[in-house]
């Protein structure tokens, strides 16, 4: 959850270090530090400056003083261990100050290795877990010192990790030597960016990529000592050196900007049509679906699959409920969407026969990467479905399908969501098609009308201003329902996350045939339930709930098919999608719903990319 980052070269660091934070923002924001080393005589001398809050607050800190050094770390934290506070930032450092250290993750038996070290006379500063791995560092430093042994700060760190329990990624600076970077990854994610005469570290790749678009992805139990020249990879165990991999991503810088819109959600939620169209351009050529990740050896085992598991967190999960209906209608088998958290300790039942999806942005989620590796215990057959290229879900998976959606910075996930839909739909046609269950017919009627999406998503945002009036009619209520059916029920859980997530108000997604079983005991005249309501199977349905509503004076806001008039003679506004199969009607329903829950948040002064209490991406239990 927390932001880490590295530099060493020849420029100076602390601006390249603030840089990279500023991209990693997301990950956390209740306080940072950075801690830059400055070569010296007799010895190099480490500074660390913290503050707690947004990272402009530790911006304002640094205008007043000055440092010089060529090699620093830093950190953006959401805490975990302790409240946040200066005191509690990173990066920490042992008693003698020459070791600085910052961490990503849990040390989950912090407690025991604390009154250890406390024992042997270590003074902390912080009720963090993260200050006792600098002092099992600053330990094994002294112990190996005093044994005569030349295994240096490498062994002092390998011998500090192998103590602890627990998932993390840290990044170590030392006076010992002042020219090398030492990382280590268990779980959570940390990237390497290799430059020209200096080199980065990072927890993920758009927080470096204005400097190189040239990665190492560290694998699990990896250490990497990285000077300005180099970067050597070993295991943890052996310290043996390992080959590793350079990757060169594709994203640029600017679509990690806000390119002139005032929030990146805004300007993620108007790269939809762009991510659709490159999404059909990747994976529907020359009327086929393709995927490049599933060769022959896959598809056979996919022809043999008994079961298919939707597993995910989240937005993703909502993406899972909607693939749930999507897989039914095109290749009727049995499917079942779980969340993660729930998955990996419900003891799943899963077996060779099964394929497992894993559905996840970040790629690096806490829940769902256990819940893979439980499913891989089994034997299941593991699918990722993947935004992050190179994130250990994608690496860990038996086969992954990215999604393309390009770097999503904003914490409330909006186009990842349309991206995740898109290529689920898509693998649920080819599913259906590798089974035998699609005729020829049955398959061009759905890319015919998978083509249309890009100008339709367009055409759904068309209406932006139509919405933000309607945020502005109902921005002060404080309790929002959102009822939908059949493909549309998820959607209303998602509209309904997405707006408390960045509002604060409380927001009820539910089934609408449900209504009559407990929330309309909610409805009266200052209560909004938005309705979504295209044209579909259940639609009539839908009309027949609206009704009930109305009779209550609920006020009632609806997504509905481009020409319904009746719609819009019930509903106090109407948000109007294009018409379209009702299996990708959710691709464009949840537009209308994250542009509101957007404009409610903005009207009511709220931090839209930054939401309190959250961070992008959880890699923490
Ligand atoms: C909501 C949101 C979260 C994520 C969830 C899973 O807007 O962003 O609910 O969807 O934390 O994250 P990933 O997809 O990275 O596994």
């Amino acid at each position: 959850m927390c932001g880490i980052v590295g530099y060493i070269g020849p420029k100076k660091a602390l601006p390249i270090l603030m840089n990279s934070l500023g991209r990693l923002e997301y990950r956390g924001y209740d306080s940072s530090g950075i801690a830059v080393l400055a070569n010296g005589v007799p010895e190099s001398v480490l500074t660390v400056v913290k503050e707690k809050g947004k990272l402009s607050r530790l911006r304002d800190k640094l205008q007043r003083q000055e440092l010089n050094g060529f090699a620093g770390i830093g950190h953006t934290r959401w805490a975990t261990h302790g409240e946040p506070s200066e005191r509690n930032a990173h990066p920490h450092l042992d008693c003698t100050r020459k070791i600085a250290l910052v961490h990503n993750g849990i040390i989950e038996n912090y407690a025991e290795l604390k009154s250890r070290l406390s024992a042997k006379g270590h003074r902390f500063q912080s009720d963090t877990d993260t200050e006792v791995a600098v002092h099992l560092v600053e330990h094994h430093c002294a112990e190996g010192l005093k044994s005569g042994k030349k295994d240096g700060v490498l062994g002092a760190f390998q011998k500090a990790v192998s103590e602890m329990e627990g998932f993390f990624a840290f990044v170590l600076l030392s006076v010992y030597e002042p020219g090398a970077i030492y990382v280590f990854k268990r779980s959570n994610p940390l990237v390497i960016g290799i430059g020209d005469g200096e080199n980065f570290v990072a927890s993920d790749a758009p927080a470096v990529l204005s400097y190189t678009n040239r990665m190492i992805y560290l694998d699990d139990n990896e250490f990497a000592r990285v000077t300005a020249k180099a970067v050597e990879v070993r295991r943890a165990d052996t310290l043996a050196l390992v080959r590793k991999a350079v990757t060169r991503i594709s994203w640029t810088i600017s679509q990690a900007e806000k390119a002139g819109f005032p929030h990146f959600m805004l300007k993620e939620i108007h790269e939809q049509p762009q991510v659709v169209e490159t999404i059909l351009k990747e994976k529907l050529r020359a009327g086929k679906i393709w995927f490049d990740s599933i060769d022959q050896r896959v598809e056979s085992r996919l022809k043999k699959i008994e079961k298919i598991h939707l597993v995910s967190c989240g937005t993703a999960y909502h993406a899972g409920l909607v693939a749930n209906y999507m897989i039914g209608e095109c290749a009727r088998l049995p499917v079942e969407a779980t969340v993660s958290s729930e998955f990996r300790y419900e003891d799943p039942i899963v077996g060779p026969k099964d394929l497992v999806i894993l559905i996840t942005q970040s790629g690096e989620t806490a829940d769902t990467l256990a819940a893979l590796r439980e499913a891989k215990l089994k034997g299941a057959f593991t699918l990722g479905i993947v935004n992050v290229v190179g994130s250990t879900i994608a690496r860990e998976s038996d086969c992954v399908i990215y999604t393309h959606a390009g770097p999503e910075i904003g914490v409330a996930s909006t186009k990842a969501y349309l991206a995740q839909l898109l290529t689920l739909a898509l693998f649920s046609i080819y599913i259906g098609k590798v089974r035998g269950q699609l005729s020829p017919g049955q398959m061009r009627e759905y890319i015919r009308w998978l083509q249309k999406l890009p100008g339709q998503v367009r055409e759904t945002l068309a209406q932006q201003s139509r919405i933000k009036q309607c945020a502005r009619l109902l921005f002060e209520k404080k309790n929002f329902l959102y009822l939908g059916r059949g493909f549309n029920f998820p959607t209303a859980l998602e509209g309904a996350l997405k707006l408390k997530e960045i509002t604060y108000s409380h927001a009820h997604g539910y089934p609408a045939g449900e209504m009559k079983h407990g929330p309309i005991a909610l409805i009266d005249s200052n209560q909004p339930v938005i309705c979504l309501s295209p044209a579909s199977k259940t639609y009539d349905k839908m009309v027949s709930n609206i009704q009930e509503i109305r009779a209550r004076q609920g006020i009632i806001v609806s997504v509905a098919t481009r020409g319904d008039a009746e719609m819009e003679k019930i509903s106090r506004a109407t948000f109007f999608i294009p018409r379209t199969l009702e299996i990708f009607s959710p691709i464009l329903t949840v537009i209308p719903l994250q542009l509101f829950a957007y404009f409610v948040a903005v009207l009511n002064k709220r931090d839209v990319d930054q939401p309190r209490n959250l961070a992008k991406s959880v890699t923490v239990e």
